[in-house]
């Protein structure tokens, strides 16, 4: 059997564990060759591949950040109108089954083309944690240890200064990574964007703090985070050509917004990129390894429309459409318990 690879839509820190787990498995459990598509659905499209073998090479990549068949992006319609094209791809080059590592938007075209006949595996994957048929996706961890990292410098140089700073994380539609480098960083104030915020609330948590003795604070921000109706002026962004959600920078609106409101010294630190990039986490590590070695022996076995989810300490087969059409967000209950810490 020969099964193809590809990873698409933005990176994140464990795609190389998957690839390197789906050519290994199915090598080792089958004698099944691997082809690698480049560049996600654009390389599928334009039948740009290369094979992938069971050597040194791909046993090394478990480290590497990033992804070794590089990634892109494509816009649905473009999509939709190559399935001709992609189907033929896939025959000429022998291929039986196709496993698609990305998130949501990746998801979707996977059940696309299963659903047009195309046996095809998703395995989820964002730094976002939001793909809702699993409990996480592998980035996530990664993320939120960068995230919290940086949180966690931000003290002390915030502390000398008596200054309250800000730090916006990703997290375009939920807060996961707010919400968890928040808490794990001891942030005194967390917004997401599943729970539009106050700006007078926090401009009273920062105050308490220096109320009661404290001299800084720490905020962190999701960079999706959007102010409560009425309560502050911000203008949201808009969409890019694939449309995604784009940002005006909330963190530092918010920054100026508290230091015009309290006089406070506040600076804004963006993060970015930098919390897609680098060396995965051992738990990212085991759990792309994990999702490959499942991915790899469902393609095998002749599924297609499934997706791997994690449950509990479980890897699941689910169907793609549970893992599209609505994103896992950040529930209520589990920001009330961050409420318990912030100020
Ligand atoms: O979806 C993952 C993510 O990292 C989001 O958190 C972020 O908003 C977006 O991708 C950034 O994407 P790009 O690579 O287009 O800048």
């Amino acid at each position: 059997m020969r099964l193809a690879v590809l990873t698409s839509g933005g990176d994140c820190p464990g795609l190389n564990a998957v690839i390197r787990a789906v050519v290994r498995t199915a090598s080792t459990e089958f004698g099944d060759t691997v082809v690698g598509y480049e560049d996600g659905w654009v390389g599928l499209m334009d039948d740009r591949r290369r094979d992938l073998y069971d050597d040194a090479e791909i046993d090394r990549i478990l480290l590497r950040g990033g992804t070794i068949l590089g990634t892109g992006r494509l816009h649905p319609d473009r999509f939709k109108n190559g399935l001709d094209q992609i189907r033929s791809n896939m025959e000429d080059a022998g291929v039986d089954a196709l496993i698609a590592i990305g998130g949501e938007g990746t998801l979707k075209g996977a059940k696309f083309l299963s659903d047009n006949g195309i046996p095809v595996v998703g395995v989820p994957k964002t730094i976002d944690n939001d793909v809702n048929a699993t409990d996480y996706t592998f980035g996530f961890d990664t993320a939120v240890s960068v995230a919290t990292d940086a949180i966690d410098r931000l003290h002390t140089t915030a502390e000398s200064h008596n200054r309250i700073l800000i730090v916006e994380v990703m997290g375009r539609h939920v807060g996961w990574i707010a919400l968890h480098a928040g808490m794990a960083g001891g942030a005194h104030y967390t917004v997401i964007p599943e729970e539009p915020f106050d700006i007078a609330d926090v401009c009273k948590a920062m105050e308490r703090r220096f109320q009661m003795g404290e001299k800084y604070g720490i905020i962190c921000v999701a960079e999706g985070a959007l102010p409560a109706e009425g309560t502050m002026d911000f203008e949201a962004g808009g969409v890019d050509q694939y449309g995604h959600q784009t940002f005006n920078g909330i963190g530092q609106v918010i920054g100026s917004e508290i230091k015009n409101r309290t006089g406070y010294d506040v600076r804004t630190t963006v993060l970015g990129h930098i919390q897609r990039g680098g060396t995965p986490t051992a738990y990212d590590r085991v759990l792309a390894t994990r999702y490959g070695v499942h991915a790899a022996r469902a393609a095998h076995r002749g599924e297609s429309g499934k997706c791997v989810a994690l449950h509990g300490e479980n890897i699941e087969l689910v169907d793609l459409a549970e893992a599209v059409g609505k994103l896992k967000t950040v529930p209520q209950g589990r920001y009330t318990t961050a409420r318990a810490l912030f100020g």
